[in-house]
């Protein structure tokens, strides 16, 4: 019987992709979109509990781990899976070159970035932005670095900014909590719930989100330190 080498040895950047698309598919759900939630088990940084040859991770793919809760997936093909243990690789790769610190990631948090000022975190800071407290949970690693460094390309439907102009001249913008034809609720700025009848307002609409590109007095160092900081905040997960 041939055996066919299951990962090709130059995989494309579109390969990665599906790998990628297939992880979400298949295994995000139980193990997380960096593939470390399960406790003892890291799939997203070349750290796995024995030295898995590539071949190996595939048959683990289609086959499961008999004996435990780790399940075959019938659905996956072999192209598919070989896709998706080079896309753990390359994840582990990009890992390496940008090792970040937990602490250190805090204390900028806390520090200097000033994010407590909009951003809650298991009970502390400011309702103003998203609550990060279990972050890690709906974000992968690349996706937190992207809305620090360009943060208006993701913005969540429920996260968006919201601006009326009273008839008495009053402006005040804030998080959209819920509107509809008639009326309009926000978080103003100082995190009160605002209720407007739209019938009260001269002007209303969308308003650019309001979480500010890093500056460049932000090493890398210190966005990888932000970022695996955030990659941490998970409450809630079973660990
Ligand atoms: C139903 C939840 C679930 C799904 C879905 C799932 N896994 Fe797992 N996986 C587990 C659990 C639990 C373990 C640990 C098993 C054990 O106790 O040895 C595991 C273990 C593994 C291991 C062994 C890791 C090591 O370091 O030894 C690999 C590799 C793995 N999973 C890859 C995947 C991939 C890739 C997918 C998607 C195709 C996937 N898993 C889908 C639950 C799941
Ligand atoms: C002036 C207020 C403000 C400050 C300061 C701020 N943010 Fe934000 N942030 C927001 C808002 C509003 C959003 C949601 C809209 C968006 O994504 O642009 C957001 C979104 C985010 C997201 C994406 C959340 C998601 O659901 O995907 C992350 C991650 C984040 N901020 C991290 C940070 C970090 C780290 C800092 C500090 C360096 C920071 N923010 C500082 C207002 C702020």
């Amino acid at each position: 019987m041939g055996v066919q080498p299951a990962v090709a040895q130059h995989e494309t950047a579109s390969d990665l992709v599906s790998g990628g698309n297939a992880f979400r598919q298949y295994c995000a759900n139980c193990h997380g979109p960096d593939g470390d939630l399960i406790a003892q088990v890291d799939l997203g940084h070349n750290n796995f509990r024995q030295p898995y040859s590539d071949a190996q991770l595939v048959g683990i793919i289609m086959n499961g781990i008999p004996g435990t809760p780790m399940p075959s997936t019938p659905r996956i093909t072999e192209t598919q899976a070989g896709m998706l243990v080079a896309w753990l690789r390359s994840l582990g790769e990009r890992e390496a070159s940008l090792a970040g610190d937990v602490a250190r990631g805090r204390t900028i948090f806390e520090g200097r970035g000033e994010c407590l000022d909009c951003h809650m975190i298991n009970g502390t800071g400011s309702v103003l932005g998203p609550d990060l407290s279990s972050i890690a949970l709906v974000r992968s690693s690349d996706e937190l670095r992207d809305s620090l460094l360009a943060p208006s390309a993701i913005v969540q439907p429920n996260n968006r900014f919201y601006s009326v102009v009273t008839k008495a001249g009053e402006a005040v913008t804030g998080r959209l909590l819920n509107h509809d034809a008639f009326s309009v609720q926000l978080l103003d700025q100082n995190q009160r719930l605002r209720y407007f009848d739209k019938s009260t307002l001269d002007d209303f609409g969308f308003s650019d989100p309001d979480m500010p590109t890093l500056g460049a007095d932000y090493s890398e160092q210190d966005v990888a330190d932000l970022v695996a900081y955030m990659a941490s905040l998970r409450r809630g997960a079973a660990q």
